[in-house]
């Protein structure tokens, strides 16, 4: 019995120093571009969802799908959100092939989580991915817009729908809509004028207008 328990003790410190040199040793594949292996998808997205089950607060979307949180919701997702989840004209975004997990493309695939898990999604990204944590750079409340367009999106009014597929060439204005509680809004990050003038040369753009608008 000793003997079996000991065998067993050495065997389970094999297998994690085999799985220690395995991956400090790069036999991980480092590129984003690398294909997403099955096993991944099987095991690391229903983790990540279960993740973001347990620990999204219940708390209800506080908006009315109006016209005005609708618009709002939409002009910030063509700015900030489009590049990597897609719109009409680019049902398959730009950088969708370019992160490694890849980015849901939701034109092609309509989000269909609760709005509170959408919400904390948003707001905080996701770790060992290319999705940021908006809080750093947008309001809740224009959090909340977004999240009401998302559960919209596949259904919006029929003058939105028409709106949505002409604003999607990607040069969507400006959410304009400000909290109505300025203690509500987060803390705005520190980016230099000379970093914002860089937007204008880079391919991904629309993601910094957002950090240069807020800034
Ligand atoms: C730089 C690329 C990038 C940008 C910009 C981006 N995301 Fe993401 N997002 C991702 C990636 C990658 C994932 C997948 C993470 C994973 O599966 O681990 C993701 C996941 C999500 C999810 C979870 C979806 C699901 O079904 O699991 C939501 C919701 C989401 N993003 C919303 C947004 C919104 C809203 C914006 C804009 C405010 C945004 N994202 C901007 C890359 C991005």
């Amino acid at each position: 019995m000793g003997k079996f328990f000991a065998g067993m003790v050495i065997g389970v410190f094999c297998l994690l120093l085999a799985g220690f040199c395995y991956v400090r040793f790069g036999f991980v594949d480092p590129r984003a571009d690398a294909p997403v292996e099955f096993i991944e998808r099987a095991i690391a997205m229903p983790a990540l969802d279960a993740a973001v089950g347990r620990r999204a607060p219940e708390t209800k979307n506080p908006l009315q799908p109006t016209e005005a949180n609708l618009t709002a919701g939409m002009n910030i997702y063509q700015s900030d959100c489009s590049s990597c989840h897609g719109d009409p004209v680019h049902p398959h975004a730009m950088l969708a092939n370019a992160l490694y997990p890849r980015p849901p493309q939701f034109v092609i695939d309509a989000p269909d989580m609760p709005s509170n898990e959408n919400f904390y999604f948003i707001a905080h990204g996701v770790r060992w991915s290319g999705m940021p944590a908006w809080k750093q750079t947008l309001s809740s409340l224009q959090i909340w817009q977004i999240t009401t367009f998302l559960n919209q999106m596949d259904k919006l009014p029929p003058p939105m729908e028409k709106e949505w597929r002409t604003e999607a060439s990607g040069t969507a204005g400006d959410a304009t809509v400000e909290p109505p509680d300025s203690a509500h809004r987060y803390a705005k990050p520190q980016l230099t004028e000379a970093g914002c003038d860089m937007r204008k040369n880079v391919q991904g753009k629309r993601i910094l207008n957002a950090i240069c608008r807020a800034g």
